[in-house]
């Protein structure tokens, strides 16, 4: 069966055996809180099981949902912000042409795009200005159903859906997500009779890419979400106990034995540009779940080889705090291979009849060595191919290894008190009703 695998021999040869060796009862004990619900945070590990618990039936559902967006719109615009978003944008950029936001969308093949992930002006006018003529149907995807950002982008284009196809028809391209009774979505979903998905109370919002949250948008663009879900199936399986073949146990122990050893920065490195929103998905997934308590490594991204001409020299030179994690694709989907060229003036014969991904992979170990060599611990996990299945791996193994390596450093990786902290600033600042008192607090502050 091919599947992820993780390297993480060089941690040790970094670090020395037994700064590994020594975290495997912290990281086995982990472990166990994740799988037994044994810990704080204990209501939010629904989807620790999701995958073997999601149904047929709720597939079809899914799919069927997909395929009726699918054949009515040019257009989908997928609204959400955050875990409503980042993980199926990772997914579909992952699994899509480098140019498909080039493609116009048809009825039968539409075009995904994204809203209620900003709050920008100038995005909100030109997505309306370029939906004007489009037969277009949204998916709006809020756990809370309370969130500003795509609360504000959903009420613009609903009515622009509804101006443009009329009241009957545009409810019949709108498909919520949200909570199963609570918040404002779901109410208006109900008042105004939109087909919807639940998102389960005990599955957080950056654990939600593999619930309706990822797997419709994802079924929309055109792609496989039962190959997704059947992969993270074999991770869930492949990562369920304590063994030394437990590629997020292993993961979670090296990245927690870099951090006790002063390595407090995580880069996630790619090689394929089409790797760009997985970088972002798990930022948010790890600096959500760990980041607390004054504590969590600092996850960052980078997309190689194109970042090394920007950050290569911070990341060979600069404070030795970080280590990277490098996500490798053994296969590419198409084969280009370097002509030769008889006048040589550009002096590149010299790996003529070599494939593009050739030099892409001695890019890459030359820039492993190097950055070893200059003192960054590397982690390497190869992916066999950017295919649904091994995309459902990864995201697994991420989410597994994110829930053992919290517990390791002493959080509650399941919550996200911080993140209120702006909200309720900006609700003051809006003078939102039931704000008074913090809103007279932060004008004396102006
Ligand atoms: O991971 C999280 O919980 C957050 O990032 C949320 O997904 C994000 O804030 C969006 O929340 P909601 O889905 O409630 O609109």
């Amino acid at each position: 069966m091919k599947q992820i695998r993780v390297d993480i021999d060089n941690v040790k040869a970094f670090l020395g055996q037994d700064a590994v060796t020594n975290l495997e009862h912290a990281g086995a004990d982990a472990l166990d809180k994740v799988m037994n619900a044994t810990a704080e945070g204990n209501d939010f590990l629904g989807w620790v099981e999701l995958p073997t618990e999601t149904t047929d039936a709720h597939l079809d559902d899914i799919i069927a949902t997909a395929e009726q967006l699918r054949a009515d719109c040019d257009t989908v615009v997928a609204i959400g912000i955050g875990g409503s978003y980042l993980g199926a944008k990772a997914v579909i950029e992952a699994l899509s042409s480098n140019f498909e936001s080039l493609r116009p969308g048809v009825a039968g093949d539409p075009q995904v795009l994204f809203a209620g992930q900003n709050i920008g002006e100038d995005y909100l006018w030109e997505l309306q200005d370029y939906l004007k003529d489009k037969r277009f149907g949204i998916i709006v995807i809020s756990k809370s159903g309370t969130t500003t950002e795509p609360a504000i982008a959903f009420r613009l284009l609903k009515e622009q859906l509804e101006r443009q196809l009329g009241l009957d028809e545009a409810r019949k391209r709108i498909v919520a997500i949200t909570d199963e009774k609570r918040g404002a979505l779901r109410s208006l979903a109900t008042e105004e009779g939109y087909k919807t998905f639940v998102i389960a109370d005990n599955v957080g919002g950056r654990f939600s890419v593999l619930s309706p949250v990822g797997l419709l948008p994802i079924a929309v663009a055109g792609y496989n979400v039962r190959a997704l879900i059947d992969g993270a199936v074999e991770m869930e399986k492949a990562t369920a106990a304590a063994s030394e073949t437990n590629e997020a146990l292993n993961y979670a122990i090296a990245r927690n034995a870099l951090y006790n050893a002063g390595k407090k920065i995580e880069i996630l490195v790619n090689y394929n540009p089409k790797l760009h929103y997985f970088g972002e998905w798990w930022k948010q997934l790890y600096g959500e779940s760990e980041g607390k308590d004054h504590k969590g490594i600092f996850p960052a991204a980078v997309d190689f080889s194109t970042d090394l001409h920007s950050m290569g020299q911070w990341i060979q030179d600069g404070e030795r705090t970080i280590f990277e994690t490098v996500i490798s694709v053994e296969e590419t989907r198409y084969e280009k291979v370097i002509p030769t060229d008889e006048a040589n003036l550009d002096g590149l014969n010299y790996i003529a009849g070599k494939r593009i991904d050739q030099v892409n992979k001695m890019a890459e170990l030359g820039t492993r060595l190097a950055h070893i060599d200059g003192g960054v611990p590397n982690i390497r996990i190869s992916l066999p191919a950017l295919e649904e299945k091994y995309l459902g791996q990864l995201i697994y193994f991420f989410e597994k290894a994110c829930g053992i390596s919290g517990y390791m450093l002493g959080v509650n990786p399941f919550n996200q008190p911080g993140v209120e902290a702006y909200k309720k600033n900006m609700f003051a600042l809006l003078e939102k009703p039931g704000y008074e008192e913090a809103t007279a607090a932060i004008k004396q502050r102006l």
